[in-house]
């Protein structure tokens, strides 16, 4: 991005702080205590405790159903919870909605664009809801399509948009009100490699230039590698680990090897578990794939396959590999999160 680009945006936010009262720099931007959500009989969140530090990026990773949206429609005011307290940028999502939705923005996981608008008039009529006057409309979506790269396609209606282009007027959308924590529900879901890419272009941008904090929700593991300083993992309503992507990862051992094939599987585990170098060893049961984490694999192949040999096991598959937050995410739920 142009060094012209980010001395406007950098303008623009301060302009808005001073314009509407500026709040108390904050410790902690989104403070969540023993959220709780339920839906008739089905308790959607069992207990979510969170911390995002402003000017980070937090993503909450998790498999479908485990209620990273229903998290975020309490944190961004949409839904009030069933039990706990929430707290995003200084103030209570319940008690306080009106100044939490002042400083806030989001992109939902599923798109609510009005297909028959352009993109300028999606944006225009955000801007209008928020009640901004027509030249800081003009001037806010002039620096925002530069961002996402919209400018050429604005004019053009929603409906012959991609799905890249259409999540980058999802992100514009959300950061028209000049918010300081934005919320990302699955912001690259359907999105190819490259389209996803570039959307994590932006993220990383908006955080690093302009200090924006961001909370954001994935399933896909290499997308919360790239772009949070801290990972929560979720899993049936309840969140089960927390920490920096790299400390996750460390807790298992230094390197990871995986194992298929046929056989006396438990008896091979057992010999495999008392080898000394061996920190762990987990099973995913859907893939039938044993994980062993040990202390350092080189040299450490061979005597495997001569052990699985002499106990009747025939291997069919080992990798190794550095282990991942898939190996995180299968060692504290129990199975493993498929892209
Ligand atoms: N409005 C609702 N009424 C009833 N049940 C709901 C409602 N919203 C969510 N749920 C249920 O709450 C649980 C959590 O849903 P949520 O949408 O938060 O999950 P998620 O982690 O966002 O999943 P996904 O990855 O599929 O988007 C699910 O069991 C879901 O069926
Ligand atoms: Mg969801």
């Amino acid at each position: 991005m142009p060094d012209e680009q980010d001395e406007q945006l950098d303008r623009s936010s301060s302009i808005s702080v001073t314009e509407e009262g500026a709040n108390e720099p904050q410790e902690v931007a989104i403070l969540a205590q023993g959220l709780e959500k339920r839906y008739g009989r089905v308790q959607a969140l069992a207990g979510i405790d969170l911390k995002v530090l402003p000017h980070t990026i937090y993503a909450l990773l998790g498999p479908n159903g485990a209620g990273k949206t229903t998290t975020i429609n309490i944190l961004t005011t949409l839904t009030p919870p069933t039990a706990g307290t929430a707290r995003v940028a200084g103030y209570d999502v319940v008690q306080q909605a009106a100044q939490v939705r002042r400083y806030i923005g989001v992109t939902f996981q599923d798109l609510v664009l009005d297909q028959d608008l352009s993109g300028r008039q999606v944006l225009d009529v955000h801007g209008q809801l928020y009640r901004l006057d027509r030249a800081e409309r003009q001037r806010r979506i002039s620096q925002l399509v530069e961002l996402v790269q919209l400018e050429e396609a604005l004019d053009r209606r929603v409906k012959t948009y991609s799905g890249g282009m259409k999540r980058r007027l999802e992100l514009a959308r959300g950061l028209l009100t000049d918010p300081e924590v934005l919320f990302l529900d699955e912001p690259t879901q359907g999105l190819d490699p490259q389209n996803r890419a570039g959307i994590w272009k932006y993220i990383l941008e908006l955080n690093r230039q302009r200090g924006l904090t961001l909370l954001l929700t994935t399933h896909y593991m290499e997308e919360a590698e790239a772009l949070a300083s801290t990972v929560g993992i979720v899993d049936h309503g309840k969140m089960v680990v927390e920490g920096t992507p790299a400390r996750l990862v460390a807790t298992l051992g230094a390197e990871a090897i995986h194992i298929s094939g046929k056989g006396d599987k438990q008896a091979f585990s057992e010999k495999l578990k008392a080898l000394e170098f061996v920190e762990r060893l987990e099973t995913s049961e859907e893939n039938d794939t044993l994980h062993l984490f040990v202390d350092n694999s080189r040299q450490r192949l061979a005597e495997i396959i001569s052990l699985a040999n002499t106990n009747a096991f025939t291997v069919e598959d080992i990798s190794l590999a550095q282990p991942s937050l898939g190996d995180v995410f299968l060692h504290y739920t129990g199975y493993s999160l498929r892209d």
